[in-house]
Parts: structure tokens; C-alpha cells; sequence
């Protein structure tokens, strides 16, 4: 099965006169199209184990010139990782890097002490052999660096990769379901360069209050390339691994999407839509038809962070921290994220959506009681001692020059705020590690209240899926269906969160905001699941 498989990634890339190591080969300067990249697939559903080895690299994100990059078993970002959905699968993770990092398993459902958030640091040189003991449905995940104060910083220098969770059926589903060729995997992010085309991390004082957004797209380490596809249906698994961006995505001719699967796995039926948000740290899987062979480009609106429970929005966030400060949007009209191009050569599998998803809406438990939260956006709480130390070594770790700037850092916390960065926080207190901000029990479900203040914020919960129950503007948005554990809170949401893991006070599990510049700088909190 991993021969055949790697076999055929190879063909496709050399069918679309890239090479097999695409990542790493020099993107062509100017305009000239370049193929879309296969990430390298990392089987795990035989041998139930898998190795990740953190390293510094360098990528060139423009032809000639290199940008100093992080990644898992190459030089940016990581590999599609492959495991079964009811396993113990055994992980080694191996940092090789000058940093501390960690690798969190976004979106899996396992136990806080093998979650790899920021209670399970893996120091330089240091190996981390968690068992996962995976039992839940098939689903596009991702995993990522989740240090305290240096996530931003990682994330965006590449430590990321994809993790799905398989269940072998998609075939017998109706599904398209042969990885690199008509299942295709997207991982998409922005990065700013600078003149010569490097890519740079030095968030402005807009870039900490609202999140960092690029001026070049990439998906899969490559500026707007090119895909070849079969002529037929196809599916497209869609991470937004962006800092800060949120996709708001369509077909340059109007051709339809059909949402298949939101971030925790499939949905009943498919959903047809002509545009698609997707915030930072959220997937969906969509089909497309392509068997018309038409070319198709796909597109995404500018970036637009929403607005607040207290409807003040947009350009308003930032006051608390002494004046507006506006956001560092680049583009004012649709920018091309990639283009799709049907080949012959390529063989059908799917030549007609699927009318039902074989999956039962699977209803949730009554909830046990209800929680609110307020995510503090203006940027004008105090850090606890935690954060102003983890801020610090963030500032003083140096990998690949991208260091921020901390104005005043030496000062004490109140004084050092007026000029150096916003401390954000959910009800009222920036994230401390050393606190526990409530227990829940495990095997039951809650209702939580989320809204921001100023800006709409992408709020994510570990070691739980949850459904959106209220949206904005009443019933969820289509993006917002089924089973989720990330979903843009613009206004006011209510979910109804389950909890199917157990997590202990020595490893609790996170909730915070997704946009990492926010993450990073106190917008999240910890909880304990117990029997
Ligand atoms: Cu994708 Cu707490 O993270
Ligand atoms: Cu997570
Ligand atoms: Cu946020």
C-alpha cells in the first residue's frame, strides 16, 4: 500500500512536469506557473508507528532566493501523516532544531498528556514518544508547534504538517479518495516578503493587535500553482494554516462547491456553495467538478476579521492599546490561490457527486451547564509573569532572523505596556500556565457562550469536537455544519462542546483564539477533563 501510493504521487508530479521533491525545487521566477507541490505522505495504518524529525532549512518561497524555514523530515512544513481511526499509534518526535518546540496534534482526540500543546515542550535535541490512542471519525487534521509565546513564530517559520484520520471507506462513499491525484491536499498560508523576497516575521503594532497577514499566498510552500486534475469530481482537503488570514474562497467562474466534511469529518449530505470562509486553523473538504475540463482558478475575497459582540468591528479594534490601529491587509481586490487544470491522462474515478455521505448525524448529549466567554481583543490587560518570561525567550530565540521587536521588555509589566505588545486574555485574564481555568467532566457535554469585544476571532478547543448551535445571524453558516473544533466566533456563538478525553492538571487541555499573534499573546485558557 505505501509503495503503490508513493509510486503514484511520483507519477502525478512527473505527469505535471514537476519534480518529485517539489518542495525543494526553485520556484521559477516572474509568472512562469509551478505545479502544485505533493506533500510527502507519511503511511501509518500498517505499522501503526510514525517518526517526525524537527529541522532548519531553507525554502525559496521566489526563485533564488532562500528563506531560513522549519520543518518536519524536510526543509518546510511537514508530511501527510496517515492513521487509522480506532488505534494506539506510536509517535516519535525527534527536535533537531535550535528551539524549544512542541508538535500538537491539532483536532485529534486524545488525552491532554499526549495533546503537545504547551505542557509538553520538547527541548533541543530532546525525542517525545507519545502513544496516541486514536478512536474517532475519518478527518482531514493538522499538527503544528505550540510553545507559549512562540507559536506565531513557529508556525509561520513551517513547523506544520497534516495528519488524516482514515477509515479506508471514502471509495465505498462516493468519494474520491486517491491521495495526489484526485484527493488532493491544500495547505494554505501567507507570508510577507521582503524586497529581495524573503520571508520575514517582524509583526508592526497592526500585525499584534489584529494577527499577521501576508502579501504572497502559498499552498503547499508555493506561490498560486498550478494542479493538475483528473476530469471528473474531485476532492480538495483545505487547511488554512495561516497566522492570522481568513479565506473567504471561490471558483473564478462561478463553478460550485460541495462541502463534504467540516474539520472533525464528514458531513450527512453535501452542502453546494459558491463561497467558502475558512479561518485560520480550520479544514473542510470539498468536492469539485471538473468534468467539463475546464481550467478553474481558485480565488479568495481580502482578508475581513469581523466584528465584535459589541458590533463596534473592524478598524475599531486596537483602542485600548492608545489609538486606532488598523490591520496590515495587503490586498483590496480577489487574489488567485491556485488554478485547477483538467488532464486526460489523469484517470476518473468519480464521475458524479455523491447524494449521501453514508455517515448518520450523529446528536450529541444534553448539555450539564453553560459557560461564557469573552474574548478580550483591545489589547490592554496585564500579562502575568508567565507570559512577559515566555514573550521574552520568543524575542531572544534568533532561528532563521526573525526577530521580533519588544520595545521596553526590561521594564516592569505596567510600564512596559503603553509601548511594547497588547495582552489579550478570555474573560478578563491573559493565558497562565500555572492556572487552571475550570474542570469539566468527562463524557458529557456543555453549552459555551463565545464572542469577541472588537474583531471576530477563530476559537479553537483541544481534546473536543463541538457543534455550532447559534450563529451570527441564527441558524450556523454551511462552513459551520457538522462536527467542528474551530469555528469563527464573529458576533456571538453558542456550541455545544463534547468532551471524550481526559485531561489531567499536569496536562490540560487549551481553548483559545487561533489567530496566533493572539494565542501567543494571552487569548487562551486551560481546562481539565475528569472522570
Ligand atoms: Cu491548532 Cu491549540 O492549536
Ligand atoms: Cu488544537
Ligand atoms: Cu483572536
Amino acid at each position: 500500500m505505501t509503495v503503490s501510493r508513493r509510486e503514484l504521487l511520483v507519477g502525478t508530479a512527473v505527469l505535471a512536469g514537476a519534480s518529485a521533491l517539489p518542495i525543494r525545487a526553485p520556484l521559477a521566477q516572474g509568472t512562469a506557473p509551478v505545479s502544485l507541490p505533493q506533500l510527502s505522505v507519511l503511511d501509518a495504518r500498517q505499522t501503526l508507528t510514525f517518526a517526525l524529525e524537527a529541522v532548519a532549512g531553507q525554502n525559496e518561497f521566489i526563485g533564488g532566493v532562500p528563506s531560513a524555514t522549519l520543518g518536519f523530515n524536510q526543509p518546510y512544513l511537514g508530511p501527510v501523516v496517515i492513521v487509522p481511526a480506532v488505534a494506539a499509534v506510536r509517535a516519535e518526535v525527534r527536535n533537531r532544531t535550535q528551539q524549544t518546540i512542541s508538535v500538537h496534534w491539532h483536532g485529534l482526540l486524545v488525552p491532554g498528556d499526549v495533546d503537545g500543546g504547551p505542557h509538553q515542550p520538547i527541548a533541543p535535541g530532546a525525542t517525545w514518544l507519545p502513544t496516541l490512542p486514536i478512536d474517532q471519525k475519518r478527518a482531514t487534521l493538522w499538527f503544528h508547534t505550540h510553545v507559549h509565546g512562540a507559536t506565531a513564530e513557529g508556525v509561520y517559520a513551517g513547523l506544520a504538517g497534516v495528519l488524516l484520520v482514515d477509515d479506508g471507506l471514502d471509495r465505498q462513499r462516493g468519494l474520491p479518495a486517491a491521495l495526489g491525484i484526485d484527493d488532493l491536499v491544500l495547505v494554505i498560508q501567507d507570508k510577507r516578503l521582503d524586497r529581495v523576497g524573503r520571508a520575514i516575521y517582524e509583526p508592526t503594532a497592526g500585525d499584534k493587535m489584529h494577527g499577521f497577514l501576508g502579501d504572497t499566498i502559498l499552498v503547499n510552500g508555493a506561490r498560486t500553482p498550478v494542479a493538475s486534475v483528473p476530469p471528473g469530481v474531485v476532492k480538495l482537503r483545505l487547511l488554512n494554516a495561516a497566522n492570522a488570514r481568513n479565506l473567504d474562497l471561490f471558483f473564478d467562474d462561478g463553478r460550485p462547491i460541495h462541502i463534504v466534511a467540516s474539520d472533525q469529518g464528514l458531513l450527512p449530505v453535501p452542502i453546494m456553495v459558491d463561497r467558502l470562509r475558512l479561518a485560520p486553523g480550520e479544514r473542510t473538504e470539498i468536492l469539485v467538478d471538473f468534468g467539463d475540463e475546464g481550467s478553474a482558478i481558485l480565488m479568495s475575497h481580502p482578508h475581513d476579521e469581523g466584528s465584535g459582540a459589541s458590533g463596534m468591528g473592524h478598524d475599531m479594534a486596537g483602542m485600548g492599546m492608545g489609538g486606532m490601529v488598523a490591520n496590515e491587509e495587503r490586498f483590496t481586490e480577489p487574489f488567485a490561490v491556485a488554478t485547477f487544470r483538467p488532464v486526460r491522462d489523469l484517470p476518473v474515478a468519480v464521475r458524479s457527486l455523491p447524494e449521501t455521505l453514508g455517515t448518520e448525524d450523529q446528536p450529541a448529549a444534553e448539555p450539564v451547564g453553560t459557560r461564557q466567554f469573552v474574548l478580550d481583543d483591545m489589547g490592554n490587560l496585564v500579562a502575568p509573569v508567565d507570559l512577559l518570561d515566555a514573550l521574552r525567550r520568543a524575542n531572544t530565540s534568533d532561528h532563521a532572523g526573525h526577530a521580533m521587536s519588544m520595545p521596553g521588555m526590561a521594564m516592569p509589566p505596567a510600564a512596559a505596556l503603553g509601548e511594547a505588545d497588547p495582552v489579550f486574555g478570555i474573560n478578563g485574564a491573559p493565558f497562565d500556565m500555572a492556572r487552571i481555568d475550570f474542570d469539566v467532566a468527562l463524557g458529557t457535554t456543555e453549552r459555551w457562550i463565545v464572542g469577541g469585544e472588537m474583531m471576530g476571532h477563530p476559537f479553537h478547543v483541544h481534546g473536543a469536537r463541538f457543534r455550532v448551535l447559534r450563529d451570527k445571524d441564527g441558524e450556523p453558516r454551511p462552513e459551520n455544519r457538522g462536527w467542528k473544533d474551530t469555528v469563527f466566533v464573529d458576533g456571538e456563538l453558542e456550541l455545544l462542546v463534547e468532551f471524550s478525553a481526559a485531561a489531567p492538571s499536569t496536562a490540560p487541555f487549551m481553548f483559545h483564539c487561533h489567530v496566533l499573534e493572539h494565542e501567543d499573546r494571552g487569548m487562551m485558557g486551560q481546562y481539565t477533563v475528569s472522570a
